[in-house]
């Protein structure tokens, strides 16, 4: 993992002029874990210093493991110890303009089984919000109050970055990472780029023996500025 003294010059766009640090292209699929992912992305796409970071859906901060980076963590469970426990749909007391950079991972599943009981997985992957008829059986519903909120507390081209999962839903496939492209572009977000991130194995469900859909073996990471231009 990158230094702290490195990942500065990196978003230093007068060091990148000068020379001082050599260009590492970024490919558009990525095969290793979301934490080396964002550390690759913190290196590549700040036009300002990207911390401090606010992890908007830390659960257990899984993605920050060995990171030295400042990190903000924000939950709307207390049980996982955040320093803000707050709904991220209205980030009560957050000042306007704080962070140079926010990650979002929000639940991509609803409550699991017949009785909708929240269980082991529902609880690990925070799959806790309704997700029924009333919702058009997506989730997409929780992202236009967050995303007024990010823009609210992103410092200016600051960067949103999303990891979203499509699923398929009441025998339909829902695409969450198109709703939430279109919805960060009405917020007001320029959406820069798109990363497809590939898991080890598909997620397979006892539920759904045979479903004829493919399995899904990646998910989106969504690069979104805080500004009007995409290239930094
Ligand atoms: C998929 S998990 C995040 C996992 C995390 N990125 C990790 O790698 O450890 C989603 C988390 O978002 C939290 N969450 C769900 N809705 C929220 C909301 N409206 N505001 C804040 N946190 C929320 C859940 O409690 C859960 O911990």
């Amino acid at each position: 993992m990158a230094d702290k003294t490195s990942q500065t010059s990196l978003w230093n766009n007068e060091a990148l002029t000068n020379g001082a640090t050599k260009y590492e292209p970024l490919s558009s699929v990525w095969e290793g874990s979301d934490g080396e992912l964002l550390e690759a992305m913190l290196s590549f796409y700040p036009s300002i210093e990207p911390e401090p970071i606010l992890d908007a859906t830390y659960n257990t901060g899984r993605f920050w493991k060995g990171s030295s980076r400042d990190v903000w963590s924000m939950d709307i469970n207390p049980k996982y110890k955040p320093k803000i426990v707050a709904d991220n749909r209205t980030m009560e007391g957050v000042p306007s303009q704080m962070f140079g950079t926010i990650v979002y991972d929000p639940p991509h599943v609803g409550p699991q089984g017949r009785d909708k009981s929240v269980k082991r997985f529902d609880v690990d992957f925070g799959a806790t919000m309704a997700c029924g008829k009333q919702h058009n059986w997506t989730l997409s519903y929780l992202y236009p109050p967050f995303l007024k909120q990010a823009k609210r507390v992103l410092k200016p081209n600051g960067l949103l970055l999303a990891k979203i999962t499509d699923m398929v839903n009441s025998h339909k496939s829902r695409w969450a990472h198109s709703d939430f492209m279109r919805m960060a572009e009405e917020a007001g977000f320029t959406v820069c780029d798109l990363i497809v991130k590939i898991r080890r194995g598909p997620m397979m469900s006892n539920k759904w023996k045979e479903a004829h859909h493919a399995r899904k073996r990646h998910c989106f990471w969504i690069v979104c500025r805080n500004g009007d231009s995409c290239e930094r």
